[in-house]
């Protein structure tokens, strides 16, 4: 029995639409391989949605995504929009709405280096030797960033500064469980991190973390201080497969794991909510400097719509062989600017040539 997905393909603008037409002709070289069917409905978004429909997130595009599986979102964002009022900017317009109408609250970033590209890392080769492939599962929607009470109260030097740290228990489950499945697609280990020696809030996060670990029994747990994961990251990077963390903290570590990588065009991400719908994207932006010439490199895409197969349509097998084709490529020595080094071997392509050139190695 041949299986379908329903597919919300929202490009957006900059360099989104040209690496998303990398990643839909991946899909159809899967649709080839396997028994599956992806239904793609298109919709602006962005500063695609500005231009046609005159919002960053028409109401149009918002339905199409509610009759849709998952979204398969490009990148948006750029200096012709920047004079709008900010709620209305193609980033703020459109991104932190989706999140909050589709309950987004896992955010997950791997920070992978293939093994043909440690010399674009900035930490030692005999650190990442072999390449190695972390993966941040940040809570989204709760902690620091939301809880109240916040503000700013009182008056001149008598003023305070207040934010404040909550978790509830069904929030740490569930982002939990999500850590748990995806290292279960992995290599069977989390790392959770907290500041259990200082703060409340991580000592309930351990205590909730070790009981939905025993429903795990065929994964490692193992519990690490922040401050002593942001040295560990840059140490010995290998150690860890799965880091599991609350929003602030993993903000901060993400965005530290991603920069060990090299480049921003390589890096995918997945936003999942309760069940198996998510949005995935690139981890980058639009990409305004390089728009339009047709160099952006489509692997950040590619390996979103990897993500999508990975974990909101269970095709585990698919997917590995996306990760598979795209690290093939990488060995044949083919570069995108971003990631040309002009070493031995390598071979200088553009958007379009390294797209037909993984969908070859499928
Ligand atoms: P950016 O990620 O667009 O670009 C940063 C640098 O990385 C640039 O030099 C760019 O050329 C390069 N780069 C990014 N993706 C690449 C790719 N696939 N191939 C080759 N090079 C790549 O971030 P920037 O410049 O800070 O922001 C540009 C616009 O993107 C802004 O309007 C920003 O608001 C928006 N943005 C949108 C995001 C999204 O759609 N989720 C996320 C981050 C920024
Ligand atoms: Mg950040």
């Amino acid at each position: 029995m041949s299986k379908s997905f329903k597919v919300a393909v929202l490009p957006g603008d900059g360099i989104g639409p040209e690496v998303m037409a990398e990643a839909l002709q991946v899909l159809d070289a899967v649709e080839k391989k396997y028994a599956v069917r992806f239904e793609r409905t298109f919709a602006n978004v962005g500063g695609a949605g500005i231009d046609e429909e005159g919002k960053a997130l028409p109401q149009t595009t918002v339905d199409i995504c509610k009759g849709s599986d998952a979204i398969l979102f490009g990148s948006v964002g750029g200096p012709k929009w920047e004079s709008l009022p900010p709620d209305e900017q193609p980033e703020r317009g459109a991104l932190l709405p989706l999140r909050k109408i589709f309950g987004l609250y896992a955010n997950l970033r791997p920070a992978i280096i293939f093994p043909a590209l440690t010399g674009a890392s900035s930490l030692k080769e005999e650190v990442i030797a072999g390449g190695f492939n972390v993966l941040v599962v940040r809570e989204l929607t709760g902690g620091i960033y939301f809880s109240q009470p916040k503000g700013i109260e009182g008056q001149g030097r008598d003023r305070v500064g207040i934010d404040t740290m909550r978790y509830t228990v069904p929030e740490i489950e569930r982002i939990t469980h999500v850590a748990f499945q995806a290292a279960r697609k992995r290599d069977k280990r989390v790392t959770s991190i907290d500041k259990a020696n200082v703060l409340s809030s991580s000592i309930l996060w351990r205590e909730i973390v070790e009981g939905v670990a025993k429903e795990y029994p065929d994964v490692k747990l193992s519990h690490m201080y922040v401050d002593n994961a942001a040295m560990q990251l840059v140490r010995w990077p290998k150690q860890f497969d799965v880091i599991l963390c609350e929003n602030m903290f993993g903000d901060i570590l993400s965005d530290e794991a991603a920069m060990l990588t090299g480049s921003l065009g390589m890096l995918p991400s997945a936003s999942l909510a309760q069940g198996s719908f998510g949005m995935y994207e690139p981890s980058g932006g639009s990409a305004p400097d390089i728009a339009g010439q047709g160099i952006a490199n489509p692997i950040a895409q590619i390996l979103s719509a990897s993500m999508m197969l990975r974990y909101s349509f269970a095709m585990v097998e698919a997917a590995d062989a996306i990760d598979g084709a795209v690290e093939a490529v990488l060995n044949q020595g083919l570069r995108t600017g971003d990631i040309f080094q002009d070493r031995p071997g390598e071979r200088r392509v553009n958007t379009k040539e390294m797209g037909e050139a993984i969908v070859a190695a499928l």
